[in-house]
């Protein structure tokens, strides 16, 4: 088959190739070829080991890898020429194909020397059937390639027909929105990019059987596909971020018409203030097409407030000076829910309050409808303090258990047991007391440091007073 049957008298082989494959290989095929003969086999991967054993060890033929660039190919040019020694050199080339290239002195010509000393492409040694070989390659390409763009389009379809994405229904949505559908069809792209050429190979090269051939071919780096595979994803990454920071300064615009609200988080409640009209609710009354101004802060932990439907989110941090803004220009009449969108304590799950989109026109009567009901009875007015600040989170007005003692049949009590042991009589100023400064009559069997103590800042003397009166009639 190669012509090693010719080499009598040959006891020592040295193979020299930095691909292992090769000269395991070739060492395999030379034993079968000379069952029965004597003779040694040593294979090196490196110049230096050649070298050394090319001194000590003396071996008859030397057999080295046509396609290796790490061998030092003047050295062994000139022991090839010379042949002054006993010793046999041979090139030997292992094509794709599968088939042997065998070079000794006797068939090298001395362009196809020059060829090898000049480190160019063993093109020129190539196997007949290269040609052919280049355009079955393409065909794989362009099948491959026609499947990705394929699936590429349904996948994409598919990701934009389930509706990943809640509805749409602000300003600020639009432009995120549009990132999200140039990332559906990015990572539709390169979802079938993997998996196509993947599955391609696994099925169309398999192994099949009677195919006795073993490993692919050897392929050591590739300085221009590392180059592109380095550059492309780059230049990905450095594009997304620039869309991205024109989406975040779409979101942020400012409209001086914008309607103010005071979001308060805490736990477990939100709080909408309207300083414009003096009002607070508990649900978020937004007018249509017009931009909401969201100032956002928390009396305890850190929330985050979050409409999907509106897309944009912002946190509420704890702390005078951590005020965060966020602007939503709804765009659909109707309800939504506020989330919160960070974890927060138990009750962070069910963190939620309505978000009600309705025209300029229902706005306004809103506002006149919530300025009335602040008007007349105190305690009336003090039930809402008590719901719009989160009070009722922790304290029932049944009777029933919470975080904090019930309000029901609260005032008026008389031997009303502390932490401490000492037994208070509730009046007036026990509950101003209780309210401004929780920590001080901790009542017994609740724990201590669970009321916010920061009541007397964030509530007027006025509104203490409407839920204290607001107590009183819970008997
Ligand atoms: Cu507040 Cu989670």
């Amino acid at each position: 088959m190669m012509g090693f049957q010719q080499l009598d008298g040959v006891r020592r082989v040295l193979i020299a190739s930095a691909n292992p494959l090769f000269g395991r290989g070739l060492e395999r095929l030379i034993r079968q070829q000379w069952q029965g003969r004597r003779f040694e086999i040593r294979v090196v991967g490196t110049m230096e080991e050649t070298l050394a054993l090319l001194e000590s060890w003396l071996p008859d033929l030397v057999i080295l890898d046509y396609d290796d660039r790490s061998l030092d190919r003047k050295r062994f040019m000139d022991l090839f020429v010379s042949g002054n020694r006993a010793m046999q050199v041979m090139l030997v080339s292992l094509q794709e194909s599968g088939s042997v290239v065998v070079y000794d002195r006797r068939v090298l010509t001395p362009s196809q020397a020059e060829d090898w000393l000049s480190l160019s492409e063993p093109s020129g040694f190539q196997s007949p059937s290269s040609g052919k070989e280049q355009s079955f390659s393409m065909k794989h390409f362009a099948i491959a390639g026609s499947i990705v763009v394929v699936l590429t389009l349904a996948t994409n379809y598919l990701l934009n027909t389930i509706q990943i994405l809640p509805l749409q229904a602000s300003v600020q949505a639009q432009p995120i929105d549009r990132l999200f559908s140039l990332q559906f069809m990015l990572i539709a792209f390169f979802f079938s990019l993997i998996v196509v050429f993947m599955g391609y190979s696994l099925i169309v090269f398999r192994q099949r059987a009677k195919d006795e051939s073993e490993e692919g071919a050897y392929i050591k780096g590739s300085t221009g596909l590392e180059v592109v595979w380095t550059i492309i994803p780059i230049g990905i990454v450095i594009y997304l971020s620039y869309l991205g920071s024109l989406a975040l300064a779409e979101t942020r615009r400012v409209d001086p018409q914008a309607v103010e609200v005071k979001v308060v988080a805490g736990q477990w409640f939100w709080r909408f203030e309207y300083p414009q009209y003096g009002i607070t609710s508990d649900t978020l009354y937004l007018p249509v097409n017009r931009q909401a101004h969201l100032r956002l802060t928390s009396l305890d932990v850190i929330h985050s407030f979050w409409v999907p439907e509106f897309r944009v989110k912002q946190d509420a941090l704890p702390g005078e000076n951590l005020e965060r803004e966020l602007r939503v220009t709804p765009t659909m009449v109707g309800q939504f829910k506020v989330r919160c969108a960070e974890l927060c304590g138990t009750s962070h799950a069910y963190m939620e309050s309505p978000v009600v989109v309705v025209s300029q026109a229902d706005f306004e009567t809103w506002i006149s409808e919530q300025l009335q009901a602040i008007g007349a009875d105190p305690a009336t007015r003090g039930a809402k303090w008590a719901q719009t600040n989160g009070c009722l989170s922790c304290h029932s007005v049944d009777g029933s258990p919470g975080v904090g003692p019930t309000w029901k049949g609260l005032y008026g009590l008389t031997d009303h047991e502390l932490a401490d042991g000492s037994r208070v009589v509730v009046d007036e100023e026990y509950l101003r007391t209780a309210i401004v400064n929780p920590n001080a009559q901790v009542v017994k069997g609740y724990p201590a440091n669970v009321m916010p103590a920061n009541y007397q800042a964030l509530l007027s003397d006025q509104q203490i007073n409407d839920i204290i009166e607001y107590i009183k009639t819970l008997r």
